[in-house]
């Protein structure tokens, strides 16, 4: 019997080798079997009462995953030597979720104590939000550890920002070992979700320093569009980032892109800036079956971003702060 479970453990290393990475969906097979039905439960009974979180808690892991890895370094509070990702443009009033974390570690530090990573609870988190909101399911390769620091530089440096150019975007999802099908299939995580005022302001007044509107933006939306988003104020209102279905996870985010019905300028240039994406994205306005599948292998390769496994890192008992 042990001889066998060891074998196992073996044939498991050698996959997980020959796959370049060293996560599984296993890994919590024997130390915490109820850990992903611990994960899910709690987030479907907050999306129950709050549609909204699905999507903040997908966006969560890949705010993780693009600034030193998935090591829930996004998690961490500032103290000690630590600055906390958590004020960074990116995330500043805007990253959200995270009491939800808390939720999850405590149901699971109560079962299994100190076993299942805080990065492992994002990544888990945001395959449950993606299947409540409709979209697709992949078996989540586990195994992650929690980082011992934090890079609010990385925050600010590696995530996208909204106005940045289609190369700059490219490019930063190359350095995380993305190519062009990954920026455009988990772009449609924009399907879900919401942005504020301050994220397209820019298209809507003065996109290029001409005083005119982006007019790769529709202009009856953009019209519709100001009286809440005006030149100044209102940075902090919010708009579904897609008004045809805002919470259900769907293709209806490119079906958007073709008529010009992009929020933010990152989503519109898929559809302008590059023949390969505009044609990934006529596909998957036609495809919605397509998408999914593209957006489960893409979710799973930004999962694998350098995570910390082995003795690397550490399980948090409290996902906010390392263990003291
Ligand atoms: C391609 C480059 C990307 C850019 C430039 C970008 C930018 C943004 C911006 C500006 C917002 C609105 C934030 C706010 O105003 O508060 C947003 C929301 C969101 N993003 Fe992205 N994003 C990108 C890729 C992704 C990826 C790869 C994912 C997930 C895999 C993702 C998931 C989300 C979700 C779900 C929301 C809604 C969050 C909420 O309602 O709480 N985004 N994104
Ligand atoms: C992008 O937005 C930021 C923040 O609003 C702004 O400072 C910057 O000038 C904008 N960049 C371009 C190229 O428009
Ligand atoms: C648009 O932006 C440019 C450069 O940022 C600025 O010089 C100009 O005054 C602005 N125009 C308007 C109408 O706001």
């Amino acid at each position: 019997m042990t001889h066998s479970i060891t074998m196992f453990m073996v044939l498991i290393s050698i996959l997980a080798l020959a796959n370049g990475s060293y996560l599984y969906p296993q890994f919590y097979d024997r130390s915490c079997p109820q850990a992903k039905q611990i994960v899910q439960s709690v987030v479907a009974k907050v999306v129950a009462k709050e549609a909204h979180m699905a999507a903040s808690l997908l966006r969560l892991h890949f705010h993780d995953c693009f600034v030193k890895g998935c090591d829930a370094s996004i998690l961490l509070d500032s103290g000690g030597s630590i600055i906390s990702e958590k004020g960074s443009v990116p995330n500043r009033n805007s990253a959200r979720g995270f009491e939800v974390v808390d939720q999850i570690k405590a149901a699971l530090e109560k079962v299994c104590p100190q076993t299942v990573s805080c990065a492992d609870i994002l990544a888990l988190a945001a395959r449950d939000s993606t299947v409540l909101a409709g979209g697709p399911n992949w078996e989540v390769p586990l195994g992650r550890r929690d980082s011992l620091g934090a890079s609010l530089s990385g925050s600010n440096q590696n995530i996208p920002a909204p106005n940045n150019t289609f190369q700059t975007i490219l490019t930063k999802f190359k350095l995380k070992g993305l190519d062009i099908v990954d920026f455009v299939a988990l772009s449609g995580s924009h399907t879900i979700g919401n942005a504020r005022c301050t994220s397209f302001r820019q298209r809507l007044y003065n996109n290029s320093g001409n005083g005119q509107p982006d007019l790769s933006l529709d202009q009856s939306y953009a019209a519709k569009l100001r009286p809440n988003c005006p030149r100044s104020g209102g940075d902090q209102n919010l708009f579904f980032l897609d008004p045809v279905s805002p919470r259900k996870f769907d293709n209806s985010y490119y079906k958007n892109l073709i008529v010009s019905k992009g929020l933010l300028s990152s989503d519109e240039i898929l559809f302008t800036q590059n023949q390969q994406t505009m044609q990934l994205v006529k596909q998957y306005a036609a495809n919605q079956e397509l998408f999914f599948q593209q957006f489960a292998k893409s979710m799973i390769k930004m999962g694998n971003i350098t995570p910390l496994t082995g003795k690397r890192g550490q399980i948090r008992k409290i996902c906010r702060k390392v263990n003291g």
